[in-house]
Order: structure tokens, then sequence, then C-alpha cells
């Protein structure tokens, strides 16, 4: 690394202080957020994430999916940019790092460039991509998947929250449909700094992870519908009840899962029971389940197994079954040059560090299409995320941030 490279320091402090303040908007009682995509608190966070780019000189733009990208010149402008960013969007009950970290990460690279007044090459830019959670608006990482070219533009939009209510809609009463096409433009490179969610990192003393790729991720809807009926003259044996068909669903989903241990993940996190009335037999139940896997193949097996299975059991219960897979985010591999920048720069700062498989689904998988991308992880208390105790140290989210910094720079003066 070149000394001059070598003495860009982020600031812990700034870094901590700007996520602290983040944390405010949408802070729930227990200590985390609720941020939905494309809901107040989520404009109010975009507005001061614009507010903070604007006043670290950067050029604000904000493209069709309300992506929005804080740019910093380079020395050769006309170079695609060196890109780093990730989500401020939370689940209902969320932490103060899961995505926000990322995007003040990247934030934190561009203020420490000036506090420097270091020229890079190539063009800065953070980013923060619309509905990473996939919470509100099903699935997961719209707005990186349709910059990418794995979804249209009509489809992103179109996604309905569980009111009916479209992303699109919901973008333009925030103010947050910009002019600008989304995607079909090149980028350098992107680097997402992120926390593990998960709890190899702190187990082994690890302060940087050096994320290798992210596992499969296949998303299924569910709708089992039985029928109507009185809860205390309707025989047991004359029932069709929905949710005692689904009770067994849930079981074989959490098998499956189980029987691919150690990487197999199984999860059914969302159920609707109609008419939901405590002396109604249940008549019809919509739920989600989520499977996941590093090796695509087995993640093929996992679903086929649970398809079967869901189906033996509509049958034997006289269920009508409409199962559906609405999205599939292949296992993906990274940019072995952007992985050994990460790398390097942790070795060169004298960083614990090992490789590491991202259990959870990130930006950087669909970016990773379209630009060299690679990740870099920093551990969280006890391996905890989606909960709003999710806690990181300022310690750890300050040397992300500078290993965020070296690897970008060097990627970016390298081009
Ligand atoms: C994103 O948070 C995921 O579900 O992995
Ligand atoms: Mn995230
Ligand atoms: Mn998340």
């Amino acid at each position: 690394m070149e000394p001059v490279v070598q003495n860009l320091k982020v600031n812990a402090d700034r870094l901590w202080d700007s996520l602290m303040e983040m944390a405010k908007i949408g802070a729930t009682p227990k200590g985390g957020v609720c941020r939905l995509a494309l809901s107040d608190e989520d404009k109010a966070a975009r507005d001061l994430f614009v507010r903070w780019c604007k006043e670290a000189g950067c050029t604000v733009s904000v493209d069709a999916m309300g992506n929005i990208f804080g740019r910093r010149k380079g020395k050769n402008d006309k170079l695609p940019p060196i890109m780093s960013g990730s989500h401020i969007d939370s689940q209902p009950t969320g932490g103060k790092f899961d995505g926000i970290y990322g995007v003040m990460a990247g934030l934190e690279v561009i203020r420490a460039l000036n506090d420097a007044g270091f020229e890079t090459e190539a063009p800065i830019e953070v980013v923060c991509w619309t509905n990473e959670e996939g919470s509100r608006f099903a699935p997961a990482m719209t707005a990186s998947g349709v910059f990418a070219g794995e979804f249209t533009l009509d489809y992103g939009l179109s996604r309905p929250d569980k009111d009916g209510k479209t992303l699109g809609e919901e973008l333009r009463r925030i103010g947050y449909a910009g002019d600008m096409a989304c995607g079909g433009r090149k980028v350098g490179a992107f680097f997402e700094a992120h926390i593990e969610q998960g709890p190899i990192l702190e187990a082994d003393k690890k302060t940087i992870g050096v994320v290798q790729g992210v596992q499969g991720i296949r998303w299924y809807e569910l709708n089992v519908t039985g029928m109507e009926a009185h809860a205390g003259t309707t025989p047991m044996r004359r029932r069709k009840d929905a949710l005692v068909g689904v009770a067994r669903m849930v079981s074989e989903a959490h098998r499956i899962g189980m029987a691919q241990l150690p990487f197999g993940r199984s999860t059914v996190g969302m159920m609707q029971v109609k008419p939901n009335s405590r002396n109604t037999i249940p008549g019809h139940v919509f739920f989600t389940v989520d499977l996941r896997h590093p090796d695509a193949e087995t993640l093929v097996g996992m679903g086929k197994a649970f398809q079967q299975s869901c189906e033996a059991i509509a049958q034997e219960t006289g269920l009508t079954l409409d199962f559906k897979e609405i999205w599939y985010s292949p296992p993906v591999k990274f940019d072995a040059a952007c992985v050994r920048a990460v790398e390097n720069a942790a070795s060169n700062l004298g960083m614990a560090h090992e490789p590491i498989i991202s259990g959870a689904g990130h930006d950087a998988v669909y970016l990773s299409r379209v630009a060299p991308t690679a990740m870099v992880f920093i551990p969280c208390e006890d391996g905890i995320s989606h909960n709003e105790i999710e806690a990181a140290t300022k310690t750890d989210c300050g040397a992300g941030a500078q290993v965020l910094l070296q690897a970008m720079v060097e990627r970016a003066n390298a081009a």
C-alpha cells in the first residue's frame, strides 16, 4: 500500500455519532428501529442522508427506484465510480446497524477522504438502495435487483405491500421517485460493509470477515384453503381446518432445514389466518417460507422436498394448496480481486480477519452481476440481528470502515 493511502484514517467517533443519530429515526422502545421501506421514517432517514452527502460536498442523484447516490468527484471523472453502500430500511423489529451501517461507512469513507484532501483517480459514490429487506415489499433487494437488470423497472415499482400499496406509489408519496434511469451505467467496483448478523466472527475473535460470497435463498408463498365452520358444533372428523394442515407444513419446513445441518436454513416468518376468530375453524391460511443453502443443488432439493410434503399433507387433510415460489437468489461468489483488496486492507492494518460466507442476502448479491463486488463484515453481539437488541461496537464499526476505505482507494487508484 502507498504510504499516503496508509495514512488515510476514518473517524470512528464521527461514524458512531452518525449511526446513533440515524437510530433516533424510527427508534423503538427496546432500543432498535422500525424503518420500513418507504415509510415516513425511511423518508426522514433518507432526507438526513442526503443532507449529510451534500455537506460532504457530494452531488446527489436519485434514480427511478429511489436509490440515492452521493458522488465525490475523481481526478478522472469519466472513470466508472467505485461505489459503496447498503440500505436504510429495516425489519419491523430491526436493529441500529443492519443496512444503515454500510451506508454510514460509505459516507465515512468520503468524509475521511475530505479530511485528508485526498483525490482518488475514479470518483467515489455512496449509495442507499431502496427496499433491501423485503419485509414490506417482497422480494428483498428489489431496487439493487432492478439496477442490475435482474428485475424490470415495472416489476420493481409494482411490488405491493400487504395493504395493496405499491412500491412506486409510496416512492412518489415520500418524494423519492427520481428522474435518473435505474441502472444501465458502469460501476468500477462495489464494496458493501455490513454487520455479520451471525455468531462466527465473535466466536473466532476476528474483527473483519472477508466475505467470499452469499448463500442461495428461495422464497415461497403458500395459500391453504379449508372451510370455515363453528368451533363448537363441528365434530373433529368433519373439519377442514386450514391451520391444522399448515401446522404440519411448518413442521416439515423445520425438518427440511434440520436435515441439511450445518448449512441449511428454513424459516416460516409470516402467517395470516382467516377469519382469525377464536370460535371459528380457520378456513384459510397464507404463510411464507424462506429456505437457504450455500449449494444451489441442495437448495433445489430442499424446495422440492418441501413442496412434496405440503402436497401430501394437503391431500391427507382435504385442503386445497396453492404453492408458489416467488423469488430465487442463487448462491454468489464475489470477485476474486475485490475480495483480495478487502483481505489485503485487513492484513495491512493488522486486523484479525478470516474468510466467511454470508448467510444473509445483501444488495451486493445483485451488484455482483454488473460490477466486481466484495463485502466487509464486522462482528455483532451474540450474532443477533433482525432484533431490536442488535449491537456492534464503535471500535469494530470504525475498523470495518477503515478496511472499506483502504480497499476502495486501492481500487479507485488502480483504475
Ligand atoms: C436480508 O436481510 C435477508 O433476509 O437476508
Ligand atoms: Mn442488511
Ligand atoms: Mn436485514
